[in-house]
């Protein structure tokens, strides 16, 4: 029988039970690391489509809730040129690749952004998890349960289309959010990745935000439109994050390599991005043994693991 946990996304098949955390040869013991830590949100900012402003949200509401006194770390999962750190003006010098190498630490490749948001620049080792070796995924996971202060909230900036990578995070995640505006091919991409986290990887709640809204009936039509096809298709639940209008500031902000939120506080976008973030503080916490940021690294490499065993 299959069992939802409600303070997690995804199902937990029995095939990969057996890799629950501590079940690792060689990782820290599970006891030792759960219970004492608190717990860190991670929210996995997805699309489908490229270019509908996964990175303006995840760097904006990462700003807007480092801005309300949240911990947040940024962690750049994209390859893409339109990068946070080229985003938010950052200069990445390291990456995860030099932790592996245990060259550098964690804290050495975090860059600081705006309001103190940490962020961990893009590096290709992200992208080919799957061919890290068992130690390296080990190294990995003890980085992240060395940090000093570990982030209340780790946001995910993922790659555009439906890649490997691309459900590893959000399967991996506590919370998918999902940005759409309002073209066909944005509404059907965003459907095509929900249907396939939901039928294939075990991921059944999804939070969506609409982007690039001209009003905020638009933003709430558009949310109708998703789920009217996923209520009739897909054994999915939809909530509405909210929308984030049009606004040139947000060009501007771009051009200008800032925040919107930083650079221009009071424009429509940057309320916008205040609110959303204060509706992501309102979210069901997620469960303390599961709310570790080295227990979301596990996912992602048993996530690879069982996957690797599953089709050898
Ligand atoms: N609310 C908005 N108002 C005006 N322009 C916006 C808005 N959101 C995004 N944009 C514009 O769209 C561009 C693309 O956004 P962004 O880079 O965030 O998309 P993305 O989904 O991360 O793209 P990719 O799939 O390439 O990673 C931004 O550079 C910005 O100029
Ligand atoms: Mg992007």
């Amino acid at each position: 029988m299959r069992t939802f946990d409600e303070n997690h996304n995804a199902l937990i098949p029995g095939s990969i039970q057996g890799l629950m955390p501590g079940s690792i040869p060689g990782s820290i013991p599970a006891g030792s690391r759960h219970s004492a830590a608190p717990a860190v949100r991670v929210i996995a900012v997805t699309s489908g489509k490229g270019g509908v402003g996964k990175t303006s949200v995840s760097a904006n509401l990462g700003v807007a809730l480092s801005m309300s006194g949240k911990r947040v770390l940024l962690m750049d999962a994209d390859l893409g040129l339109a990068n946070v750190d080229v985003m938010l003006g950052l200069q990445p010098i390291y990456n995860l690749f030099h932790v592996l190498a245990g060259e550098r630490t964690l804290e050495d490749v975090m860059l600081e952004g705006p309001a103190g948001m940490r962020v961990i620049p893009a590096s290709s080792g992200l992208k080919g998890m799957a061919e890290l070796s068992h130690l390296e995924h080990v190294g990995l996971i003890r980085a992240f349960s060395e940090l000093r202060t570990p982030p209340d909230v780790l946001l995910v900036d993922t790659a555009a289309g439906i890649s490997d990578s691309v459900v590893t995070f959000s399967k991996a995640a506590h919370e998918v959010l999902v940005v759409v505006c309002d073209e066909p091919s944005s509404i059907t991409d965003a459907y095509a990745l929900i249907k396939l986290l939901s039928r294939e990887h075990g991921v059944f709640r999804f939070r969506i935000v609409a982007n690039m809204v001209r009003s905020s009936q638009e933003g709430s039509e558009l949310f109708r439109k998703l789920t009217r096809v996923t209520d009739r298709f897909l054994d999915t639940s939809l909530d509405y994050a909210g929308a984030i209008p049009f606004d040139e500031y947000l060009r501007k902000a771009v051009q200008k390599q800032r925040a919107v939120v930083d650079a221009y506080p009071r424009s429509r976008a940057a309320l916008a991005f205040g609110k959303l973030a204060q509706k992501t503080r309102q979210w069901p916490a997620p469960q303390a043994a599961r709310g570790s940021i080295e227990f979301f690294i596990e996912q992602l490499v048993t996530h690879n693991e069982a996957r690797t065993v599953a089709f050898p």
